[in-house]
């Protein structure tokens, strides 16, 4: 058999358009996906409507297309090759609502309302537990929808979105029990860095906390927010020993800087005392703006072409369609939804071919 003919397996991942990535998108999730793209067909989803769950106003509509183009010049200058890669807007994909609505009848509002994630993101919008919208509740579902309409095997995320992939295997899991083996089980991939710390030493870096380093940052920019990161508060002097764990500085020393011996070296120094912040600071940020140079030079080379981004998401969501669609037939036949409407199609059609007569 040639390579060719082997069929890859399918990711199907992607984020809201709520803002620009930062460093914990990268290590909990976009990184993955970069590396998986030539083995996996790639999937990437730009979930606007699951961002409607909590801002559903005209207001946070008419910020979508900005932050569409922003997410996707993100996931570009990550390294996400466009050429292998089909990037889709969601509410472009009708036949999204329609899954999400057929997925609905297989879980339980007990099953959701037991997901600590969903209250998270309500708290976050500044919702009460009454506030909840049933949106927000279905959230994991449309989640669901999205995942298996590309009949997707593997799902790239963050530890935040764990629990949803949980869903989506029991809804997978129900509907083949109940109709036939359509979807496969799809399996979780999270980062090897799950969370990432804030700059504020605060358990998560989230733009909601002002504590982000993002893709997007210019090199000066980077080097301010590392010289007022968060470190050991006990040590107000170089010269008193330091504790590295839970220290922002060195969880972001391991996730990016790759010289291991200066690490280390920076790292045994630290406990005994004999080397101040400000090296320690600066040879991270050093690291950092050396991991982001490749970045930027994308950023510049598609920001160059207007238009190109566009394109990317236009063409990503034509093909997208067409999987859809395919996927549709299949759930459609299983489920025996389709014959009903069939047969009442063609009992009409053969009363109109025997008589003229309009419908008395
Ligand atoms: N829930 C994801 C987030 O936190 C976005 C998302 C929507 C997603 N649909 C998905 C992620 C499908 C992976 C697979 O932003």
């Amino acid at each position: 058999m040639n390579e060719s003919a082997v069929e890859r397996k399918r990711i199907l991942t992607g984020d809201r358009p709520t803002g620009r990535l930062h460093l914990g998108h990268y290590v909990g999730s976009l990184k993955n996906r970069v590396a998986l793209q030539q083995s996996h067909e790639t999937i990437l989803i730009v979930a606007d409507l699951h961002m409607l769950t909590t801002k559903p106003t005209r207001e946070d509509i008419n910020q979508i297309s900005d932050n569409v183009r922003g997410l996707v010049l993100d996931y570009l200058a990550a390294g996400i090759d466009p050429q292998q890669v089909t990037i889709y807007l969601q509410s472009a994909v009708f036949e999204t609502y329609e899954l999400n609505l057929l997925f609905e009848m297989l879980v339980t509002v007990n099953r959701l309302a037991r997901i600590p994630s969903l209250k998270d993101m309500a708290r976050a919008a500044n919702m009460s537990d009454e506030e909840m919208p049933f949106g927000l509740l279905g959230y994991p579902v449309l989640q669901a929808a999205d995942i298996l309409l590309p009949r997707a095997h593997l799902v790239p995320v963050g530890k935040d979105n764990e629990s949803h992939v949980e869903v989506t295997r029991e809804i997978a899991r129900r509907f083949n029990s109940l109709y036939g083996e359509v979807f496969p089980i799809p399996d979780v991939l999270v980062g090897e860095v799950p969370t990432l710390v804030g700059t504020d030493g605060r358990d998560k870096m989230s733009k909601s906390l002002g504590n982000c380093i993002f893709l997007s940052d210019d090199a000066a920019t980077v080097t301010k927010k590392v010289r007022g990161m968060y470190t050991d508060p006990n040590r107000v002097r170089a010269d008193i020993p330091g504790t590295i764990e839970g220290n922002p500085v060195f969880a972001y020393h391991d996730a990016f800087n790759p010289r291991g011996d200066e690490v280390a070296d920076l790292k045994q120094r630290y406990r005994a005392g004999t080397v101040g912040d400000v090296e320690v600071k600066d040879k991270l940020a050093h690291a950092l703006n050396e991991f982001l140079e490749p970045l930027r030079a994308r950023y510049a080379r598609y920001q160059a072409e207007p238009g190109l981004v566009d394109e990317i998401i236009v063409q990503g969501t034509q093909r997208m369609r067409e999987t859809a669609r395919a996927t549709m037939k299949l759930v459609r036949t299983a489920m025996g939804l389709a014959g009903t409407w069939n047969r009442l199609t063609r009992a009409a059609e053969r009363r109109q071919k025997k008589t003229t007569e309009v419908i008395p």
